[in-house]
C-alpha cells in the first residue's frame, strides 16, 4: 500500500503553518512552485490553493534528498517532516547573520524539514510560469487553462464565486425562496437574444433551443403556486461576444408573487448588501445608510449620459442642446440650421426617429492638447460618427479651435456657453445627428475620457461601488430598420396603469415596470413586474403587430397558464459573471469564467465547436451546406 495518501494523510494545507506549529510532524501535499540549492540543502516552495510553505531537504535524510533532486516546477509531491523556525541566514548585502523569516508569506516564520517524500506525478515544463503577473498571451493561457487556473489570482476569483453562491443561497432561502430547476432544452421562442439550436434526433427536422433564461418557466412556477423561486442558473445566448458577454453565463434568477417593483428592489438590495459583506467583507451601509440604492428614470439617464447604464463615479454629463438649436435656428451653423429647419417644418417632431444636438464639457484642468483632441475625433469615427465638432472657450467666452468659431452667432454661443456652464479654457465637444448615433458616440466618449483623464480606472472599481436602479423605460422601442415598434424587454412586462390608454395609438409613450440594476456603468441585473392581465396582454401584442394566432403559436402555453388565476408576479436576474468581474477588478468576463469561450466563441482548450461525423449528421438528418 502506498505510504502517502493511504497511510500518511494530509495534516495541514500549504497556507496554514505558523510559529505555534514548531515541533509538529506534518504531512503536506502540493506543487513545486520554486526550487533551489543552498549549501547542500535543497529548498522547495510547496504550493496548494491555500498558500506556500518552504520545505527543506537535508542530506541527513538521503532518500528524500535524492528525490528532491528530481523535483521540478509543477511536480505534484507529498512530504512528511517536522516544522521548525527558519532561523538565521547570512545577509547577502552585509554578510551579517539576520533572521530568515519571510514577512511576505503567511507561513514565512517556519519551514518543514523533510524526512520522507514522494513524487506523485512529474510535470512537463509548463508553457508559462504559474505566477500572478504574467506576460503570456491570453490564447496560450486559455489553451492551458488548467494551468492558468493554478495562478493564485484566479484561484481567488473562483473562491469568491463559491462564496457568492453560498451567500446568495443562504440569503434567499432565509427569505423563504425555494431553489428550483428549469429545463435547458426548451421550445424556440422568437424575440430577445438569439438562441442556440439543438437538432432533435427523435423528431428529425425539429429543433430545441437552449434556454436563454428561465423566464417563462419561472413565471409558470408562480402560476403553479411556488410563490418565491430562485435558481443559480446557466443561460445560453448566441450573441456577438464582448468584454462583458459570454455565450453561456450564469444568472442569479429570482421570481416572486404578490409583489410590486419596490418589493423586488428591497429584496435585491438586501441580497447585494449581504453578498458584498460575505464575499468582500464590505459593509455597503456606510455608503447607502438607508440600505437603498438610488434610482434614475430611463429618460433622464439617456439625456444625461446617453445610455441606460450610467457610470456615476464621475461627472461630465451630456447637455441636450436640441431645443436651444431650434430656438436659435441653428445659430449661424449650417449643419445645425438644417436640423432646426427640419424641426420647424414639423418633419422631425416625431418621437422616434429624430435628430438631436448634444454637447459635453471637458474641463480646462484636463489640459487636452490639440493632437489629443484630434485623436478623439479618430476614436468617434471608429463608432460611425462623421466627425467631432469641438471648441476651446476663451477668457471672453469666444471660441477657438472650432469649425463653428467663425459662423456661430454671438447670441447662440453665449446661450450654449451658459447651458453648458462653460468656463475659460474648457473644451466643448459636440455631436449631432440621429438620436441613436449621438447617444452611442457621446456615451462611449464620456467613458473614454473618464478613463483617459483618470476619473475612473481602466478596469475594476478601486473600492468605489456606485449602484443605480434605472427605472420607467418605454415598453416599446422603435426598430428603425424594420420601421415598427418592438418590445424593448419582453412582451410580458407590465405597463404603467396610466399608460395603458396609449397602447393603441401612441405606443412610444407607454412606460413600464422594467428595471435594470447598474453598477459602475455595467448592467448587472434586469427584470420586470409581469403582465398578468389577459386584456392588457392582448393590447400589447396588438401594438407589437403580433396576431392572436401568432401569439398562441409562440407563447401559447404561457398565455394559457395566465388564464388560470395567475398571481401578480415579478422578478429579476442578476448576471453572476459580471458581478464577479466587477468585484474582482478583472479586465474581462473571461477572467471570471473557469473555462470561457474566446471573443470568437471558441474553446481553445477543447477545440469546441468542432466538426462531427457524416454519420452523426445523417442520424440527425442535418446537412452542412457550406462549412465556410
Ligand atoms: P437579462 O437579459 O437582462 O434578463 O439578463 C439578466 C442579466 O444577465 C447578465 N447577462 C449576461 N452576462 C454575461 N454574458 C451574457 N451574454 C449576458 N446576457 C445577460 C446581465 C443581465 O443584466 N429573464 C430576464 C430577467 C427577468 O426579467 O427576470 C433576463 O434574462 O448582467
Amino acid at each position: 500500500m502506498a505510504r502517502f495518501i493511504d497511510e500518511l494523510k494530509r495534516t495541514h494545507t500549504c497556507g496554514e503553518l505558523r510559529a505555534g506549529d514548531i515541533g509538529k510532524e506534518v504531512v503536506l501535499f502540493g506543487w513545486v512552485q520554486y526550487y533551489r540549492d543552498f549549501g547542500g540543502l535543497r529548498f522547495i516552495d510547496l504550493r496548494d490553493r491555500e498558500g506556500i510553505t518552504q520545505v527543506v531537504f537535508d542530506p541527513d535524510f538521503p532518500e528524500a534528498h535524492a528525490l528532491a533532486d528530481q523535483m521540478r516546477h509543477e511536480y505534484s509531491v507529498g512530504i512528511r517532516g517536522v516544522v521548525r523556525d527558519r532561523g538565521m541566514q547570512k545577509s547577502k548585502k552585509t554578510g551579517e547573520m539576520v533572521s530568515a523569516h519571510n514577512a511576505n508569506l503567511a507561513t514565512g516564520e517556519v519551514e518543514v524539514l523533510v524526512k520522507e517524500a514522494v513524487i506523485f506525478n512529474r510535470a512537463e515544463t509548463p508553457p508559462f510560469e504559474i505566477e500572478d503577473e504574467t506576460n503570456t498571451n491570453e490564447e496560450k493561457r486559455l489553451q492551458y487553462r488548467y494551468l492558468d487556473l493554478r495562478r493564485p489570482k484566479l484561484q481567488k476569483v473562483f473562491r469568491t464565486r463559491s462564496l457568492i453562491n453560498q451567500s446568495v443561497r443562504s440569503y434567499l432561502t432565509g427569505q423563504r425562496f425555494l431553489e428550483l430547476e428549469t429545463p435547458v432544452l426548451v421550445k424556440y421562442t422568437p424575440g430577445g437574444a438569439r438562441n442556440f439550436l439543438v437538432p432533435s434526433r427523435l423528431h428529425t427536422g425539429k429543433f430545441y433551443a437552449l434556454a436563454e433564461s428561465p423566464q417563462l418557466f419561472k413565471q409558470l412556477y408562480m402560476v403553479a403556486g411556488f410563490d418565491r423561486y430562485f435558481q443559480i442558473v446557466r443561460c445560453f445566448r448566441d450573441e456577438d461576444l464582448r468584454l462583458d458577454r459570454q455565450p453561456e453565463f450564469t444568472q442569479i434568477d429570482v421570481e416572486m408573487s404578490y409583489v410590486n417593483q419596490d418589493d423586488i428592489f428591497r429584496l435585491i438590495e438586501g441580497l447585494v448588501f449581504r453578498v458584498w459583506k460575505d464575499a468582500l467583507g464590505i459593509d455597503l451601509l456606510e455608503k447607502y445608510p438607508d440600505g437603498r440604492f438610488p434610482r434614475m428614470r430611463f429618460d433622464d439617464s439617456m439625456r444625461r449620459y446617453g445610455n441606460d447604464k450610467p457610470d456615476l463615479r464621475f461627472g461630465m454629463e451630456h447637455t441636450d442642446l436640441t431645443e436651444l438649436t431650434i430656438e436659435h435656428k441653428g445659430g449661424g451653423i449650417p449643419m445645425l440650421a438644417e436640423i432646426a429647419e427640419a424641426y420647424l417644418r414639423g418633419e422631425d417632431r416625431r418621437e422616434v426617429p429624430r435628430k438631436i444636438v448634444k454637447a459635453m464639457v471637458v474641463p480646462a484642468s484636463a489640459q487636452l492638447s490639440r493632437t489629443e483632441t484630434d485623436k478623439l475625433e479618430e476614436y468617434v469615427k471608429g463608432m460611425g460618427a462623421k466627425g467631432l465638432a469641438r471648441a476651446r472657450v476663451g477668457d471672453d467666452g469666444t471660441w477657438t479651435q472650432s469649425p463653428f468659431a467663425k459662423s456661430i452667432t454671438p447670441e447662440f454661443r453665449a446661450a450654449v456657453n451658459q447651458a453648458l456652464g462653460a468656463k475659460a479654457g474648457d473644451l466643448l465637444i459636440f455631436q449631432f445627428g440621429s438620436t441613436a448615433m449621438v447617444h452611442t458616440v457621446m456615451a462611449n466618449l464620456r467613458l473614454h475620457l473618464g478613463k483617459k483623464l483618470g476619473f475612473i480606472p481602466e478596469f475594476g472599481t478601486k473600492g468605489d461601488y456606485q449602484f443605480l436602479w434605472v427605472v420607467d423605460p418605454p415598453l416599446f422601442e422603435y426598430d428603425e430598420k424594420e420601421d415598427r415598434w418592438v418590445a424593448a424587454h419582453h412582451a410580458f412586462t407590465r405597463p404603467h396603469d396610466e399608460c395603458v390608454q396609449y397602447l393603441e395609438n401612441d405606443p412610444g409613450r407607454v412606460l413600464c415596470y422594467r428595471y435594470d440594476l447598474v453598477l459602475n456603468g455595467f448592467e448587472i441585473g434586469g427584470g420586470s413586474v409581469r403582465l398578468h392581465d389577459p386584456e392588457v396582454q392582448a393590447k400589447v401584442f396588438r401594438a407589437l403587430g403580433i396576431s392572436d394566432e401568432d401569439a398562441k403559436a409562440k407563447f401559447g402555453f404561457l398565455l394559457e397558464a395566465l388564464r388560470y388565476g395567475a398571481p401578480p408576479h415579478g422578478g429579476i436576474a442578476l448576471g453572476m459573471d459580471r458581478l464577479v468581474m466587477l468585484l474582482s477588478g478583472a479586465e474581462s468576463i473571461r477572467d471570471v469564467v473557469a473555462f470561457p469561450k474566446t471573443q470568437k466563441g471558441t474553446d481553445l482548450m477543447t477545440d469546441a465547436p468542432n466538426h462531427v461525423t457524416p454519420e452523426q449528421l445523417a442520424e440527425l438528418r442535418v446537412r452542412v451546406v457550406d462549412a465556410g
